[in-house]
């Protein structure tokens, strides 16, 4: 079996429901994970929900609700989300869950162990909206001069007694792990890390006891932990720690921690400096993606534009969604969507290219060859240079580009082999042939034939629903549906089996703009 590979999104707080940010990060994990799977790496792959600290606890009060009652009911949007966008995640992970907490206080007692926990009194600034402690130079002025977060978050003066972590203990190593190549991408985020440490690291505050909603600190049960510290375990918690399980051994650490950009901080500063407390290993690599901009806004409830993901899947379609997504943005950088964006992309490239690319040449094998093709002939050097572009774009640039998590470039090379064929087919003209050369007319179908196959193998990550349905329709066994595979394999089910095409369903319907978005 090829090496594992464990990939983990962010969990999101609970204390509203899912907004295309959330949905970006799931999308974005998922390709990732569809496509390691694909290489054969046996993957798994973690979400879910972060539900104590005090953000929960204040949303919760306001609402005239429990924490706990809060937690559940928002916790299943994200399920849903999840479950919608079809995401392909092997563990939804609570942190409410009793082996969480378990965890939590396992990594906390070997951090204590290691002599790096001791009680004090924290004084200083607080976010609860990033649930983050801020120094008093970080802080920047708002526009009526009052005090907010680097983030614009309100923040408020704090008081009490709380453990501490002694961060300041591993600035050297943590240095040296911010330098070392691949663990933070993209590498445009270094630098601010590397200034963060270098400005002087303080002990962290890493409990609170002006509330109760969280993960009880050992032997200390005034205190919970900060939110942060049982959040960032729950990575460890899915694979079964404390224990030394078989899921432990087989996948930790982490291959890559999929975050926002706004929570590097936390991955690549205080997590490490956890897990090297606690004698644990660090993951591998942590990208922190853009965030994604409402016609170039950040979607808020006062603009009155935010957006439920949801609503965008069921008005131009899941996968539709997921190939703009990816397409539009350049992982890593900001990026900007709109409902004409969607639709000018999605007809362009999905209904126009690809989709009319795969109509025209099944429904031609269905009509003209009833389903089959049997009296396919040598291939004439149109049909091989064809398929030597598809060679270097789906066995070489594709994954390539998925493997560096570059995206739009990995779709922006599928393109252009759609654009090949398309020009092939026009060239080849197999509609022409019908009537002069019928042997010629099937090889040429199935040149695109086995093209289609696998342009559609190779979207599969992105693409998972309507390549499915695709790569059924065709014929094409399920054990083919890998990069090697499909193209070691020169099998075509139309010919050597009895598989017949049935008559072509259109892929992607064009779309139009809905009333309330036009003009
Ligand atoms: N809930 C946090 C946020 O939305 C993310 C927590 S990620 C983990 O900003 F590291 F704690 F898991």
């Amino acid at each position: 079996m090829a090496d594992p590979f464990y990939i983990t999104t962010a969990i999101s707080y609970p204390n509203g429901r899912p907004h295309i940010g959330h949905a970006y990060e799931a999308i974005a994990a998922d390709v990732i994970a569809r496509f390691q799977r694909q290489m054969g790496r046996e993957v798994r792959f973690q979400t879910g929900t972060d539900e104590h600290g005090l953000k929960m606890a204040q949303k919760a009060r306001d609402l005239g609700q429990t924490p706990r009652e809060l937690a559940d009911e928002m916790s299943e949007y994200f399920r849903a989300m999840c479950d919608a966008l079809d995401i392909s995640y092997d563990r939804f992970i609570r942190t409410v869950e009793p082996e969480h907490h378990r965890a939590s206080q396992a990594i906390w007692q070997a951090m204590e162990a290691k002599g790096d926990l001791y009680l004090d009194r924290y004084e200083g600034w607080y976010s609860v909206r990033d649930e983050a402690y801020y120094d008093e130079s970080e802080l920047v002025a708002g526009e009526g001069g009052e005090k907010l977060s680097p983030q614009g978050t309100p923040v408020e003066w704090t008081v009490e007694e709380s453990w501490f972590f002694r961060l300041s203990n591993y600035a050297d190593k943590l240095l040296e792990l911010l330098r070392s190549p691949g663990f933070l991408e993209p590498e445009s985020r270094r630098n601010e890390m590397i200034a963060f440490v270098e400005g002087g690291l303080r002990d962290l505050s890493v409990s609170r006891t002006s509330f109760d909603w969280g993960v009880k600190v050992p032997g200390s049960e005034n205190h919970v932990m900060y939110v942060w510290v049982d959040a960032l375990t729950n990575y460890l918690t899915g694979l079964g720690y404390p224990d030394d399980t078989e899921l432990y051994r087989k996948f930790w650490p982490a291959d890559i921690h999929l975050i926002g950009k706004d929570i590097v901080r936390f991955h690549t500063i205080y997590w490490p400096a956890f897990l090297m407390s606690a004698d644990l290993p660090l993951p591998r690599k942590v990208f922190g993606h853009g965030f994604l901009l409402n016609r170039g806004q950040k979607e808020s409830k006062s603009l009155g534009n935010v957006t439920d993901p949801l609503a965008l899947t069921d008005q131009f379609g899941v996968d539709t969604l997921r190939y703009f997504l990816l397409r539009e943005v350049s992982f890593g950088q900001d990026g900007s969507y709109s409902p004409e964006a969607i639709v000018l992309r999605a007809n362009a490239e999905l209904a126009n290219s690809f989709g009319n690319l795969a109509q025209r040449t099944l429904s031609q094998i269905f009509k003209n060859c009833d389903g089959r093709l049997t009296a396919v002939q040598g291939h004439t050097e149109a049909d091989n240079a064809l398929f030597e572009l598809l060679r270097r774009v789906t066995q070489e640039e594709m994954p390539a580009h998925y493997e560096r998590l570059a995206f739009s470039q990995a779709l922006e090379s599928w393109m252009s082999a759609v654009f090949a064929c398309n020009a092939y087919i026009d060239e080849q003209a197999p509609w022409a042939l019908k009537k002069t050369d019928m042997a010629r007319m099937e090889t040429v179908l199935a040149t695109l034939y086995i093209a289609i196959a696998q342009l559609a193998v190779a979207v599969i990550p992105v693409m998972p629903g309507s390549m499915g349905k695709l790569l059924d329709a065709m014929g094409i066994a399920s054990e083919l549906r890998d990069f090697t595979a499909i193209w070691s394999h020169w099998y075509s089910p139309l010919a050597e089996s009895d598989f017949r095409l049935d008559k072509p369903q259109g892929l992607f319907p064009r779309l139009e703009l809905p009333e309330e978005d036009a003009g």
